[in-house]
């Protein structure tokens, strides 16, 4: 059985779906701090399986000894945690007792039971700024706030301890630009309040939900002088994980890999793209640049291709497609 930290949520959410089709047995452990309970019912009506859920948080050391005592937990994959790098400059220290605090938790309640299987949902942001690109995992890393140092130190952490005790098997993922959502429009990302990604903005602008797209600077150095990402369709990085499951089955170590498509998409084709999946006109605006953003941030995929046999299938017209059919039928 496959423990999921934060199953409810967007990431996890599509991952306990590819995992149960992958024969894989799940069990769910979330706080609901960013997701609803609706999802495990979602996920039940998906999977066709009863969803084994625990509600709690992942620093909690006593709910965690008695998920390991009560089910046959063979391996961990971690995505609870916070995720907005302007809150993490706010408040530090959340970010820190969320996702590095809780990380070792977790992994100290794995070393009791003697589960030595993990994989971390990194990010990246850990890369920060000044990278040639497309990046690699060999790159030095600089992140350049606090949520995006609290995923290198628990890198650091996740080699320290691999180093200290080889019998465990680690992947940290570093995920690019997670976006898109389930074909069922049944589940996908429900940010709270007004959204800081530009899928979830440019899906509330087509819905009439808001007025324009406001385009984070128009000066970078790119094709057209908008910011260019390697957006990933979330039902591709959940796969990510099943490839990276397997991969543990057959080998220890602590291995980090880039999943993301390889190919940049500028903002502006980004709304170009959205304009054709939701057949509306998205009004944009443009603005000073937000400041911690990068021209450039594109991944080098060839070790997640030749180590885990997983490369992305969908391309962004895709994408946003499935994006726009999660806001439809939120909306509805
Ligand atoms: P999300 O907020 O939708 O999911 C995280 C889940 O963890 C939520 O359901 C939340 O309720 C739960 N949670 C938070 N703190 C918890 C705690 N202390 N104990 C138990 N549960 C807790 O976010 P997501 O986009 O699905 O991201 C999943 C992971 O991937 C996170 O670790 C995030 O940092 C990482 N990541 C996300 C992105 C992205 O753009 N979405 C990019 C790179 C990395
Ligand atoms: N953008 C806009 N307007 C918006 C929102 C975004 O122009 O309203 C632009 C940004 O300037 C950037 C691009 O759209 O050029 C993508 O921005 P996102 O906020 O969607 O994504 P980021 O690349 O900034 O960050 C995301 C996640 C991080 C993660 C990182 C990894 O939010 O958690 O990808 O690359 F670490």
């Amino acid at each position: 059985m496959i423990l999921v930290t934060g199953g409810t949520g967007y990431i996890g959410s599509h991952t306990c779906i590819e995992l149960s089709r992958a024969g894989f047995e799940v069990v769910v452990l979330d706080s609901l701090a960013n997701s609803s309970s609706d999802v495990v019912g979602r996920l039940e009506q998906l999977t066709g399986k009863p969803t084994v859920f625990y509600e709690g948080d992942v620093r909690d050391e006593a709910l965690l000894a008695k998920i390991f005592a009560e089910r046959e937990v063979t391996g961990v994959i971690h995505f609870a945690g916070l995720k907005s790098l302007s809150d993490s400059l706010r408040d530090p220290l959340a970010y820190y007792s969320s996702n590095v605090a809780g990380t070792v938790a977790v992994l100290k309640a794995m070393q009791v039971a003697g589960c030595r299987t993990f994989i971390f949902s990194s990010s990246a942001t850990v890369y920060g700024a000044f990278q040639a690109m497309p990046v690699n995992e060999d790159s030095v890393c600089a992140p350049i706030t606090a949520y995006g140092r609290t995923k290198f130190h628990v890198e650091q952490m996740l080699s320290d301890l691999q180093a200290s005790d080889p019998a465990w098997g680690i992947v940290s993922l570093r995920y690019f630009n997670p976006v898109g959502a389930h074909e069922s429009g049944l589940i996908g990302e429900r940010p709270l309040g007004t959204p800081a990604n530009l899928v979830p903005y440019l899906a509330q602008v087509a819905a009439g939900e808001r007025s324009a797209l406001k385009i984070y600077g128009r000066d970078y150095e790119t094709r057209d002088g908008t910011g260019v990402r390697d957006y990933v369709h979330v039902v591709d990085l959940a796969k990510g994980h099943v490839a990276a499951l397997q991969h543990l089955a057959r080998s220890r170590g602590h291995l980090v890999v880039n999943l993301g498509t390889g190919r940049g998409t500028s903002v502006l084709e980004m709304v170009n793209a959205f304009e054709r999946a939701s057949n509306k006109k998205i009004a944009c605006e443009f603005t000073d640049r937000r400041s911690g953003d990068v021209d450039v941030c594109v991944a080098d995929v060839s070790r997640a291709r030749d180590l885990l046999g997983w490369s992305a299938e969908h391309d962004v017209d895709r994408m946003c497609i499935d994006a726009w059919r999660w806001q439809s039928m939120i909306d509805a």
